[in-house]
Order: structure tokens, then C-alpha cells, then sequence
């Protein structure tokens, strides 16, 4: 309990004289990387026969923050991907494309990129 206070406390204090530190995982990662190793596990992971260097070094599906190294127009084109803007929709579902927009919206506001 008290150190529950003495946390808390902590927090607020560091918080005092800045803006609050932007969440520091996206709480789609896990979700998003599922259907990303789907749909696109076959270029974008390491350990895949069919790996492709340059697809790898966009993301690699392996590393734990997968996006981290993408840039802002690469999240959008991967969203693209899932909302027909970039490939056709297929057989992508609505909740595909969903949590697909919910990761790379938290991905931009942890980054602090306008939406
Ligand atoms: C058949 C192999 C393959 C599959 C499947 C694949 N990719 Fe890629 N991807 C590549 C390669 C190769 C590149 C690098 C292209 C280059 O360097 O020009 C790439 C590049 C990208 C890029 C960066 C270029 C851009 O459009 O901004 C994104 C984003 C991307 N892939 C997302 C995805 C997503 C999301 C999926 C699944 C829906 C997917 N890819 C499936 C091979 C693939």
C-alpha cells in the first residue's frame, strides 16, 4: 500500500515540470502483429522460406517493437493494405481493418505524429 502511494507520488512528481511521456507500448502491437503474421508473415519475417531482405528491413515481424523503425508514410501504406486504399480488400474483415486502424493510430500518437 505504501509503496503503491510512494509510486504514484514518484509519478507526479517527474510529471511536474513536463508534458506526460507518451505510452511507451502500443496496446495493439500484439493484436496487429497476429494479423500481420497472416497476411504478410511470408516477406516480413525473418525466420519465413520466403523472406525478402527488403521487406525485412521495413518491419520484421520477429522484433518485438516491430514498427518502430517505419516511418510515418510506411504505417499508413501498411494500413492501406487493410483498407483497400493500397491493395484490395479481398477477403480482409472489418475487424482486420479495425484493429489495423487502431494500431496505427496509437502508433502516430506515440510518436506524437498528427493524425
Ligand atoms: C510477397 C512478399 C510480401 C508480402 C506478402 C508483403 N510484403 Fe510488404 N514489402 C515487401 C517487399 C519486398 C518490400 C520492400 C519494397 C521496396 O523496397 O521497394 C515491402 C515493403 C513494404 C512496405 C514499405 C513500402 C510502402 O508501401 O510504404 C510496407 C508498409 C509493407 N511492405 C507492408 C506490408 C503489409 C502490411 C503486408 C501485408 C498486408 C505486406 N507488406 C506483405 C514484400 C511483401
Amino acid at each position: 500500500m505504501h509503496r503503491a502511494l510512494y509510486f504514484w507520488a514518484a509519478l507526479a512528481t517527474a510529471g511536474c515540470h513536463r508534458a506526460p511521456p507518451p505510452p511507451s507500448e502500443n496496446p495493439y502491437r500484439e493484436p496487429a502483429r497476429a494479423i500481420l503474421e497472416r497476411r504478410c508473415g511470408d516477406c516480413h519475417r525473418a525466420d519465413a522460406p520466403r523472406r525478402q531482405a527488403r521487406a525485412l528491413a521495413v518491419f520484421t515481424l520477429n522484433d518485438v517493437d516491430f514498427a518502430a523503425r517505419m516511418s510515418d508514410t510506411q504505417l499508413g501504406d501498411a494500413l492501406g493494405r487493410f483498407t483497400g486504399e493500397i491493395a484490395p480488400r479481398d477477403d480482409i474483415s472489418d475487424e482486420e481493418a479495425r484493429t489495423m486502424a487502431a494500431f496505427v493510430g496509437a502508433e502516430r500518437a506515440r510518436r506524437g505524429t498528427p493524425r
